[in-house]
């Protein structure tokens, strides 16, 4: 009887994580755990790094500019998991920047090494007037692009001997205890006491359950092919007209049209990710990865409660 080749990638691996302690993050971290890798997360915190021993992982103490810091997590690591954002949507070039600036680092410390490095993503500004695929790059070059043109800086690295994985999430991955984008419309909708949605509302957000992105990074790490771009996408396109009227519906709220050149002043800087078209789809991703989401639908997680403002 022979016996099957495995890919060396499904062998498990001492992984560094960045962004741990994160809402992706952290869910990543227990189905890597899970699957048998051993985890080191950065973590800036004493209440970070507490969790991520809480659940078995290692911890290198450090900040995403601490470029030294992340070099030594990945000189120690078979792959690079890189999550950390800082998030300063009102200043987004400060994040921006950050970003840039960390995958830079990685890619000179895994040059020549073909170990894995996924970085986080996303789907918006891929296309105009139709859902995003993996096969659509992605417009960003540079430093004062969208997310530092991150994306397409990690591509460049695989001609130098880096598996880039871009792990494209849709731009709410939901569930209960989600601080991200939803959580903040909710916010808005109850301090504005009115559930609105950009004009028509018929623009859409692609969504996925946290539980099947984290799933999807462990697949996208095991299997993913270098410069794979990954779907993170379980619903290719919820109407925001959607999401507003599941958002009243849970907070007892009315709901209404915002007219377009309003957007930006009821929703600040939400409004313009609100306003786009987000849609996206993931077949690809489910064929290449033999991914299949299960988890609820968005509308289902704030019908149920999993957005409390
Ligand atoms: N959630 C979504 O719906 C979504 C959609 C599309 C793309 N993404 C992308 O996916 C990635 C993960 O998102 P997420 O929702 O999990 O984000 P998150 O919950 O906001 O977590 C961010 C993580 O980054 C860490 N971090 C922030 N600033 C840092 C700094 N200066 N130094 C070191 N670590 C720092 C945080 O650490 P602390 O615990 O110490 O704060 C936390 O672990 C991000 O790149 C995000 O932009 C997310």
């Amino acid at each position: 009887m022979s016996v099957p080749d495995i890919s060396t990638r499904e062998i498990v691996m001492r992984v560094f994580v960045t962004g741990a302690s994160g809402w992706i993050g952290s869910a990543a971290v227990d189905e890597l755990i899970a699957a048998g890798h051993e985890v080191t997360g950065l973590a800036r915190s004493s209440a970070s790094a507490e969790a991520l021993r809480a659940k078995g992982a290692h911890v290198l103490r450090g900040d995403l500019d601490d470029l030294d810091a992340l070099r030594t997590g990945a000189d120690a690591a078979a792959a690079v998991l890189h999550l950390a954002n800082k998030h300063d949507f009102t200043d987004p070039a400060v994040s921006n920047s950050a970003e840039r600036t960390a995958v830079q680092a990685f890619g000179a410390a895994l040059a020549g090494s073909g170990r894995p490095f996924l970085l986080a993503a996303g789907v918006a500004g891929l296309t105009e007037g139709r859902p995003a695929t993996e096969v659509d790059p992605s417009p960003f070059h540079g430093p004062d692009s969208p997310r530092g043109g991150a994306e397409n800086l990690a591509l460049e690295f695989v001609e130098r001997g880096v598996h880039t994985v871009s792990l494209r999430f849709a731009p709410t991955v939901h569930g209960a205890g989600d601080h991200g984008f939803v959580a903040h419309l909710t916010a808005i909708a109850r301090r504005k006491g009115v559930a609105g949605y950009p004009g028509d509302g018929t623009n859409r957000w692609s969504a996925v359950h946290r539980s099947d992105a984290a799933r999807l990074v462990v697949a996208s790490l095991a299997k993913a092919p270098a410069g794979t771009l990954v779907h993170a996408v379980a619903e290719e396109g919820v109407p925001t007209r959607t999401i507003a009227e599941a958002i009243g519906r849970a907070h007892d709220l009315p709901v209404r049209s915002i007219a377009r050149e309003e957007v930006a002043g009821h929703f600040g800087w939400i409004g313009a990710f609100f306003g786009m078209d987000l849609s996206a789809s993931s077949s690809r991703t489910r064929e290449l990865l033999g991914w299949t989401p299960t988890g609820p639908t968005l509308v289902e997680d704030i019908d149920a409660g999993g957005y409390p403002g």
